[in-house]
């Protein structure tokens, strides 16, 4: 059977719909994947601030959404269901897009799905690439550093996470220290271009630990001091320090990811595929530090295309439909959880 969802996202400063199917033969596709960024709104700010997201969501999404059926050249009573991401995330941000999910449901009387954010980035890969489970998921946002065995829809086991920073905070932080532009990934990943890894050895924090924990924190204060130290910074200066960090994070993460294969083998799980999602994943030196692990361990590596690794509807759209092909709905009582560890997956207070 055929079953096309309608997947919204709201959680943080993208206002994103798209419509996701999977055809009789079994294909997924995207339909359509609506996204608008609000980092105009922020940059000033160097960082998203929760009210005026909350604002220029609702300004914009009843305009995203209509494009999403739009450009998939469909009508709202085509669709089979309605996702939302119901968190983790901005609270104002996450009523926007639950309420108006909820909105559609009730209109076209299709069941409603509350996602979810990260359940949204760890399923992606099925989308892109049909993966089988189990998988090691090394998920890595804004908000989110963790290691989870994938094992089912619902079935997440959280091997490890950070105990201060998220990897793209840290990112965000050191573009902010340096004076690059907000959002800070992709401006570090573009000055390491130019710049000279191994002119600062910067710590690389809990690696070789058995435990597949993380911690930024160290490693952001050790930039900081070595900046300080060095100012005032020139050009060269500001690209050797982000390629030196950069370095650093790649070599974290690949040893952390190589703890977290050890801690599913000790938990009798065999994982088919290493994965990568979240914004993070979309730096070329990460994605190939971790294909560089992935041939180690003899294992393929997935990591979805760099459009559907910061956040987006296609990836709420595409939990959405695994959840309803299980029967996995939810009812007009779901709230917004602005936390939502992975490992309960309910939408209740
Ligand atoms: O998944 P995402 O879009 O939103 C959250 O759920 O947090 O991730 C956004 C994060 C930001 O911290 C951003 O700086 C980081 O992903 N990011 C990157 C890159 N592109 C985005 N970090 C490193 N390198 C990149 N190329
Ligand atoms: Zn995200």
């Amino acid at each position: 059977m055929s079953m096309r969802v309608l997947g919204i996202e709201t959680t943080c400063d993208e206002t994103a719909a798209a419509i996701v199917c999977v055809e009789r033969s079994g294909e997924a596709k995207i339909l359509s994947n609506e996204v608008l960024s609000q980092i105009a709104a922020h940059a000033a700010y160097g960082g998203v601030v929760p009210e005026i997201a909350a604002r220029a969501h609702v300004e914009a999404i009843d305009r995203i959404v209509a494009r999403a059926f739009e450009s998939a050249g469909m009508k709202p009573a085509e669709i089979d269901g309605v996702a939302a991401a119901a968190g983790p995330g901005l609270i104002g941000g996450v009523m926007v897009g639950l309420t108006t999910a909820k909105a559609i449901a009730l209109v076209t009387g299709r069941p409603f799905i509350a996602i979810n954010h990260l359940e949204g980035h760890a399923l992606t890969a099925r989308l892109t690439d049909d993966l089988a489970f189990p998988y090691l998921l090394l998920l890595v946002s804004g908000g989110h550093t963790q290691l989870l065995a994938v094992r089912g829809v619902g079935d997440y086991l959280r091997l490890g996470t950070t105990i201060d920073d998220a990897v793209g905070e840290a990112f965000d932080k050191i573009a902010k220290m340096l004076g690059l532009p907000y959002p800070g990934g992709p401006s570090v990943e573009r000055e390491a271009r130019n710049g000279d890894p191994e002119r600062f050895e910067f710590p690389r924090p809990m690696s070789g630990r058995p435990k597949p924990d993380f911690s930024l924190s160290g490693l952001k204060t050790a930039v900081r001091l070595v900046a300080e130290r060095i100012a005032p910074l020139s050009d060269r200066d500001v690209a050797d320090l982000c390629a030196s960090f950069q370095a650093a994070v790649v070599d974290v993460l690949v040893d952390r990811t190589r703890a977290g294969l050890r801690a599913c083998r000790e938990a009798g799980i065999k994982p088919t595929t290493l994965v990568a999602a979240g914004g993070v994943a979309a730096n070329q030196q990460i994605r190939n530090g971790l294909m560089r692990l992935a041939t180690e361990a003899g294992l393929p590596m997935v990591a979805p295309p760099v459009a559907l690794c910061g956040d987006n509807g296609a990836m709420i759209a595409w939990a959405g439909l695994e959840r309803l092909r299980l029967g996995l709905v939810d009812d007009m009582g779901a709230v917004a959880r602005p936390r939502w560890p992975l490992d309960e997956l309910r939408a209740q207070a």
